[in-house]
């Protein structure tokens, strides 16, 4: 069928290079090359047990109905004193991506601006793009540690400001005084702030909580307690974007699996244990593939938190070229800068995979690029 005869968002989302990189991974994969992907943020740990324990009770027990679009009871509770908020206040949701997708259809108009700080994970781009958004990227460099001007939020007079904290691909932590400002600006506009902290519990030293009249929290499950698969993230916002978006997922997922939630909640009550030992395995993971990318010969801002760096090196012009020779040639998965808002000279390489590993793959991304001199 030819390109213009699809209808509908998908038409609009346009170029996926993120996504049709991951997928020809996972084809040399399936023809029995040994790759090593660096590029999706699989965190490669074990999900907690309690938490699988949890889930396979709650199947067991035969409690196979929906239940509410809000989230279970037990979960929002646990949630609220997670976050110090009301129960009313929570959003459960199938993965945090879903809820950010939900935030920009229930707060923006097509043809709204939205502005967040480049570099950012692809998927605000994309969603913008299949809502018929106008994404206002406002671009960062590695020589201030990817910390962006808070005046520059408005420049575009935006409908909603998006901050990612820690930062995907960076895993820096925007300044708390950048944090104050932009967030304090977009309240005189009377904007909302969505706030994605996929990775905060990551951090590998506090992340403030910010909160405010128009300010939206999401989390996941997914990194922080090794659940990618099984789909579970929420919103902490006012009663009124709650209402919004529990009706969105109404029209949309119905619910998340309730022995998914179970999970969730087991997950919560160990929290703390959990979260230690999480990080420290991606401390140690980060600083494994920091010692073999300096040697390497690449740049990067030192990571605050799990579980990717994004780093350049001299001899690399055109990110893309170099993501899909890697993988043809040495194996190795990494995403290209380009799609992270064009950083060209960059790549985004994720920790996911024992220290050896990363030294390995880090090592022979650095010799492939001595002898290509210039790709
Ligand atoms: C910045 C950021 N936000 C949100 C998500 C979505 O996570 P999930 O939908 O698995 O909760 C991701 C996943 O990679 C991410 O990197």
């Amino acid at each position: 069928m030819s390109a213009d005869a699809w209808s509908g968002i998908i038409a609009r989302t346009g170029d996926m290079g993120f996504y049709e990189l991951a997928e020809k991974a996972l084809a040399l994969e399936k023809e029995g090359k040994k790759v090593v992907r660096l590029n999706v943020g699989n965190t490669n740990l074990p999900t907690p047990r309690c938490a699988t324990d949890a889930a396979v009770g709650s199947m067991e027990r035969l409690k196979s109905g929906y239940c509410s679009s809000a989230g279970l009871p037990e979960l929002r509770q646990k949630i609220a004193e997670r976050e110090g908020c009301d129960v009313d206040n929570v959003v459960v949701g199938p993965g945090s991506k879903h809820l950010l997708y939900g935030l920009l259809s229930t707060l923006c108009r097509k043809g709204d601006t939205v502005s967040f700080p480049a570099p950012y994970w692809p998927a605000y781009g994309l969603s913008c793009r299949q809502l018929g958004l106008k994404a206002h990227e406002i671009k960062t460099t590695l020589d201030t540690r990817w910390e962006f001007e808070p005046a520059k939020v408005m420049a575009r007079r935006p409908k909603l400001l998006l901050i990612c904290n820690p930062l995907n691909p960076t895993s820096t932590i925007y300044a708390e005084k950048t944090m104050r400002d932009a967030i304090a600006g977009a309240q005189d506009a009377g904007m909302h702030v969505v706030l994605d902290e996929a990775y905060k519990g990551l951090a590998f030293r506090d992340v403030p909580r910010y909160e405010g009249e128009t300010v939206i929290r999401v989390r996941s499950f997914s990194k922080e307690f090794s659940m990618e698969g099984w789909r579970l993230g929420y919103v902490v916002a006012s009663e009124e974007v709650a209402k919004k978006l529990i009706s969105f997922n109404q029209v949309s997922v119905t619910c998340v699996a309730p022995f998914v939630q179970q999970a969730g909640i087991a997950c919560l009550e160990n929290e703390k244990a959990i979260l230690e030992e999480n990080r420290k395995a991606w401390l140690s993971r980060s600083e494994a593939a920091q010692n073999a990318l300096a040697k390497a010969g690449f740049r990067f801002a030192k990571p605050d938190a799990g579980i990717y760096v994004f780093a350049t090196h001299p001899d690399m012009k055109d990110s893309c070229s170099f993501a899909m020779d890697l993988l043809d040639r040495e194996s190795i998965a990494v995403v290209p800068g380009s799609e992270f808002g064009g950083y060209n000279s960059f790549v985004r390489i994720c920790v996911n995979q024992p220290e050896d590993v990363l030294a390995d793959a880090i090592g022979r991304m650095g010799r492939y690029l001595e002898n290509a001199q210039g790709i």
